[in-house]
């Protein structure tokens, strides 16, 4: 009886320590503080193939997650690993050069460390890039696409980031999701990307843990269940985002075309090569929406 009670007090110990205490949030975000002059207003968080992005940056103050306390670093090629901090179309951001994915092996509460220290650095408004796959039969790689919605297989297979103790400081235990993306965003996005004579594409993202990419019959699955884009990324970081009440925009590069009938094979160079055509056009959309903003 004794030994069983034990084991359950240690069990319950080792699940609490993965999730992370605003104590550890705080301590990455001042480091950060100590570090910049300016006040960032829009947090930027860089897909595969997207990460030159950052170097278009002014003024910028680069700092290695792996220089900042509790901070997780990006393991996967095509993402340098570091916040780039400074000025875009005089707009002062933080920029997040590389990501952090759930299959790379950290907790959900790592993988959306960085949003959890952009809200504690005051920033509200978030844009948000992946690479995905082509799950609406007419996108085609290179393609753009606004993210209007998200489909939360991770979380809904027991994976939401926001589970464990709720940080009442930053937002409520039970948050609404019924706006992830943010409709003025959207329509801000849209209209950046007519007056670049830009093709936005626009619909539904699903996320996946990965790493493998999906079999037929998921990509199957995932059409019938209403998505037009999968990936590996973004949905937890956006509900961390939406926890805390950040405006969001989201925009997936389509690199490959989703293999529903098993024809054709996807590789993460065909991933990171996508990413040179759809960057500019990113970069475009990213810029016009970032001189939008009041
Ligand atoms: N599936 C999942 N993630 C991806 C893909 C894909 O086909 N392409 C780029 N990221």
């Amino acid at each position: 009886m004794g030994i069983r009670s034990n084991v359950k007090t240690l069990t319950q110990v080792t699940h609490m320590q993965n999730f992370i205490t605003l104590s550890q949030i705080d301590s990455a975000a001042q480091t950060i503080k100590n570090q910049i002059q300016i006040q960032p207003l829009v947090g930027i968080i860089l897909g595969s193939g997207l990460n030159d992005l950052a170097d278009s940056v002014q003024n910028a103050v680069r700092i290695s997650y792996s220089d900042l306390p509790n901070f997780p670093v990006s393991t996967v090629h095509g993402h340098a690993g570091r916040f780039v901090i400074g000025m875009l179309e005089d707009k002062p951001v933080l920029v997040m050069q590389g990501r952090i994915h759930y299959y790379e092996g950290y907790t959900m509460g790592q993988v959306t460390l960085p949003v959890r220290v952009m809200q504690r650095l005051g920033i509200s408004n978030m844009i948000v890039t992946n690479a995905a796959g082509g799950v609406h039969p007419d996108f085609e790689p290179g393609d753009v696409m606004l993210i209007t919605d998200q489909l939360n297989l991770m979380g809904m297979s027991g994976l939401n980031p926001l589970m464990g103790p709720n940080l009442d400081e930053i937002g409520t235990r039970f948050p609404d999701m019924s706006q992830p993306y943010d409709r003025a965003y959207c329509d801000l996005a849209r209209k950046v990307a007519r007056d670049n004579g830009l093709t936005l594409r626009e619909g539904i993202y699903a996320g996946l843990s990965g790493p493998s990419f999906e079999s037929p019959a998921d990509l199957r699955f995932l059409r019938n269940a209403g998505a037009d884009a999968v990936g590996m990324s973004t949905v937890p970081e956006v509900i961390i985002a939406r926890h805390g009440n950040m405006r969001v925009l989201g925009l997936s590069g389509i690199s490959n075309k989703a293999n529903l009938d098993g024809s054709t094979v996807t590789t993460h160079e065909e991933v990171i090569e996508a990413g040179k055509v759809i960057t500019p056009k990113v970069e475009k959309i990213i810029r016009g929406v970032l001189r939008g903003l009041e």
